[in-house]
């Protein structure tokens, strides 16, 4: 099972970021993977903190733990899609 973990802590939302992000990979992924996602293959959660802060909203992949800074649609469904092997 792949999970994407999106920061929605006090710095990746301070401009509500984080949220908008959320709110991005979910329709994204919702499109994309609509399937991984129902049948729980791919989950999608929120942490306070994944101890990366920058200056952009962090998101993680598990399980390989993988991080990225303010990712763009493309990259989200790049990685996740071969994360999956999809
Ligand atoms: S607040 Fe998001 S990584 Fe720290």
């Amino acid at each position: 099972m792949i999970r994407l973990l999106v920061c929605v802590g006090p710095r990746c939302d301070a401009e509500g970021r984080g949220r908008a992000l959320l709110a991005d990979a979910q329709a994204a992924l919702g499109e994309a993977f609509p399937q991984a996602l129902a049948d729980g293959r791919l989950k999608i959660s929120t942490r306070d903190c994944l101890r990366h802060c920058t200056r952009d909203p962090v998101v993680r992949l598990e399980p390989s733990g993988e991080a990225f800074a303010g990712p763009d649609r493309e990259t989200l469904l790049r990685e996740i899609g071969a994360a999956l092997g999809e």
